[in-house]
């Protein structure tokens, strides 16, 4: 491996939507050192979901401060910065004052279904598609800077006035970070705005249209690896140049080696995203995906399948928060291990929806099946097995659309070292589950980002030195008892969708 700068590490910054970390990387692809703070949701009503982007600002320099006191490493000695970033979330604020306007809205936000459902209505719907690859939905950013603009007094004439800027996660923090100098996104986020044309990678202006928004109002868009500006003095010194950026799933796509088509991974975090890289090729999904940009990196687009599940590791999270049934993440294993089979209780956890392939913003969770015998641990069993029926589904709608059969699946995330969870998930997709080395494979993919643009690391073959696997759960499952369960869950999800 060359490193052809005189520094040693390169920090990343992965800010996600349950917690912010920042990491030092080594050469080998080694977290030496890390540091997090949770987050705090706000849910004003039900299904809107908010964050404040001060809180995400503060929490993110915390990180980045504590990673380098714990570590003792100097500022002198990283080569540059990497940052990967939770995507659609949409903050708006003010060109002058540098203040938001209101608070972010989080991708998993549900109010804006109405204007989605008014694009479709209005006949969007292709050329939404067909320009950005996605499908309309509340869950992209177009639509959540449209209610901004429509319900915070005064929005809608600064915008027009040129006076209000938007940007996902990646924006705001680049801006921030860099004292007001950079105001830039990269190809990744801006292809999940609903907003950007990925054939032609530039921001659509029949879409802005659409929804009313100003050209003025769209931050410039730039390649995951490259030059983003230096983080001011004034926030911390002697820092490098922010030299890698992407969406937090295409940065783990990265982060797992997937270079080439066909290549994909399953990150079970709050979320749960699938990402397949089809190369050159934007397929165009029909079965209930979205294509998207997967990696924006040496001059070349590859494009991805994708499918995104709303609620995972958050579904676990609301079992510990809301519920009191779980003290931890910890002990879901071995309690989903303490009943025989899931006595034919189903969680579908459409806290926020449906994302992927059912598209139905209206539905809402349930949990269906209970009987007198049922306990606390038939939920649990019920909520650690919906991440593997959703993946399934998931998986299932990537096969019919690439035509390829994957001969196993790369995963990563917090569910990723839940044992229960990746021995079901083997099971039912009847392939090979591979857990990655490192459990923060986001962090490694915005580090790999940054390093490569200052020549840290010099290529993807120098890259795939450092993927490494931890263990592989080989299907066991029987077929009659899997086929029973898929039926089961399929009836389930039938129940919570409010169209068929
Ligand atoms: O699209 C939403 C996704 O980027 C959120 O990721 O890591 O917070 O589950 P995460």
């Amino acid at each position: 491996i060359s490193v052809s700068t005189g520094n040693n590490y390169i920090m990343a910054l992965d800010s996600g939507t349950t917690s912010v970390r920042a990491v030092i990387v080594d050469e080998y692809g080694c977290i030496v050192a890390q540091a997090s703070k949770p987050l705090k949701t706000i849910c004003p009503h039900p299904g809107w979901v908010e964050q404040d982007p001060m809180e995400i600002l503060a929490s993110q320099i915390a990180v980045m401060m504590e990673v380098q006191f714990k570590s003792g490493i100097h500022s002198d000695s990283i080569a540059a910065i990497g940052i990967s970033n939770q995507r659609e979330t949409t903050v708006v604020w003010d060109r002058d004052s540098g203040q938001p306007i209101y608070n972010a809205i989080v991708w998993q936000c549900r109010r804006t279904a109405p204007l989605a459902e008014q694009l479709i209505v209005d006949g969007y719907e292709e050329e939404i598609r067909a320009k950005t690859g996605l499908t309309p939905d509340p869950y992209f950013a177009g639509t959540k800077i449209r209610w901004i603009l429509d319900n915070v007094s005064g929005a809608h004439e600064a915008a027009e006035a040129g006076e209000l800027m938007f940007g996902t996660i990646d924006t705001w923090l680049i801006y921030n970070l860099t004292g007001g100098v950079t105001y830039a996104t990269d190809y990744t986020n801006a292809s999940r705005t609903m907003l950007f044309n990925i054939n032609t990678l530039e921001w659509d202006e029949d879409l802005l249209g659409h929804l009313d928004i100003p050209r003025s109002m769209m931050p410039e868009v730039r390649w995951s690896s490259g030059d983003f500006g230096r983080v001011s003095s004034e926030i911390m010194t002697h820092m490098p140049p922010i030299m890698g950026v992407a969406g937090d799933q295409q940065a783990s796509l990265f982060g797992h080696g997937c270079f080439e088509p066909g290549a994909a991974k399953n990150t079970y975090g709050t979320g749960c995203f699938m990402l397949m890289n089809t190369g050159e090729t934007i397929v165009e999904s029909a079965h209930g995906l979205v294509s998207t940009i997967g990696i924006a990196e040496g001059g070349k687009i590859s494009y991805a399948l994708e499918g995104s599940i709303f609620h995972a590791g958050s579904t676990i999270q609301w079992l510990r928060d809301k519920m009191g049934i779980i003290a931890s993440a910890g002990e879901t294993a071995a309690i989903c291990r303490s009943v025989e089979g899931n006595s034919g209780c189903y969680f579908v956890p459409a806290f926020s929806g449906l994302g992927a392939p059912w598209w139905d913003p209206n539905a809402r969770a349930m949990i269906c099946g209970l009987t007198t015998a049922s306990d606390r641990a038939t939920i649990v069993r019920a909520a650690c097995e919906s991440m593997a029926y959703q993946s399934y589904d998931v998986l299932r709608s990537m096969e019919a659309d690439s035509g390829i059969k994957l001969p196993s699946l790369c995963v990563d995330g917090g569910a990723s070292r839940n044992e229960f969870i990746m021995q079901f998930q083997a099971d039912l997709l009847g392939i090979p589950i591979v857990q990655a080395e490192s459990l923060e494979t986001t962090a490694l993919g915005a580090a790999y980002l940054a390093g490569l643009a200052v020549g840290y690391w010099e290529d993807h073959e120098d890259l795939l030195q450092n993927v490494g696997e931890a263990k592989t759960f080989a299907p066991a499952g029987d077929t009659a008892q899997v086929n029973f369960n898929l039926a089961g869950w399929h009836d389930a999800v039938a129940r919570a969708r409010t169209t068929q």
